[in-house]
């Protein structure tokens, strides 16, 4: 059963639980992750935690107890919900008070989470691959921050959604950024590409993983800005999350990615993911 959690205690989803005059709700102001359980697992955890810390850091929200108090309001979430395979939520923001843009004093961040069960991926997405749209990147400077303010990628997604297409992928100034809630990657003459890790891109665990795999299986794996040219020209393109976990992309604003078939790099990344995760 999915469950919801905050400030230290277990709700119901639908329970009435934040205040009015929360800055997460007001402004936007904070944080957060989404986690991926495979079996009771935490699916690079730490990394999601280092993530995490990162991004509270970056918008100056102090957590008292540390990472430590998040993992373990993590873990004993998990185990109390006692759903194996299952996505968590987990939001931290700079607490409720009157609403004013500077921030509070002596106010304590507040802590949520939800988790709920995940099913496995639609077989047909992964054997036939998703469509895509392309979309200006209109966000702001520092999107290495996974933080609360998603608009733009809100609407990206929509768009992409109101042409029957699964994703947003972002570019400015030409160059591919990423997609509005994954990371995008192309496969050019058996290399697999992605955006270099900067202030403009979320660095996704998904991308950390899948780059950790291409040494492994000496696939080789570059990170350098690419055009939208050098998109629709690509044999294959991937885009990965931790919820769509590696998903092959085979049509790019109605035109086909090579044959419009998921390609074979592809599907060799998808069973190595896979493994990864021990499925
Ligand atoms: C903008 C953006 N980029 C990339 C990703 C992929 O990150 P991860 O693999 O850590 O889920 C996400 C995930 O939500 C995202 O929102």
């Amino acid at each position: 059963m999915s469950i919801g959690f905050i400030n230290g205690k277990y709700v119901a989803l639908d329970e009435k639980a934040v205040p009015i005059e929360e800055r997460g709700h007001q402004f936007g102001d904070g944080v957060y992750e989404v986690i991926r359980y495979y079996n009771g697992e935490g699916f690079m955890l730490e990394e999601h935690l280092e993530r995490l810390e990162k991004s509270a850091e970056a918008i100056r929200i102090d957590l008292e107890g540390g990472i430590d108090s998040i993992r373990t309001i993590i873990e004993e979430g998990v185990k109390k919900a006692a759903i194996p395979d299952c996505s968590v939520y987990l939001q931290i923001t700079r607490g409720a008070a009157e609403r004013n843009h500077l921030f509070p004093k002596d106010v304590p961040p507040s802590v949520s989470m939800t988790i709920k069960p995940m099913a496995p991926f639609s077989k047909e997405m992964l054997n036939n691959g998703v469509s895509v749209i392309t979309h200006p990147d209109e966000r702001w400077a520092n999107c290495y921050i996974k933080s609360l303010n998603l608009l733009p990628n809100i609407l990206a997604k929509q768009a992409a959604a109101e042409k029957h297409a699964y994703e947003a992928i972002l570019y400015k100034d030409g160059k591919v950024t990423e997609c509005s809630s994954s990371t995008i990657f192309i496969v050019l003459n058996d290399t697999v590409i992605t955006t270099p890790l900067s202030k403009q891109i979320l660095p996704g665990i998904t991308r950390m993983a899948v780059k950790e795999i291409c040494e492994k299986a000496a696939i080789r794996f570059e990170e350098r800005e690419y055009t939208t040219e050098e998109l629709f020209s690509a044999d294959e393109v991937f885009l990965t999350s931790t919820t769509s976990e590696v998903l092959p992309v085979t049509h790019i604003d109605d035109r086909k990615v090579a044959e419009g078939t998921p390609g074979n790099l592809t599907t060799l990344l998808m069973e190595l993911f896979k493994a990864k995760t021990g499925q």
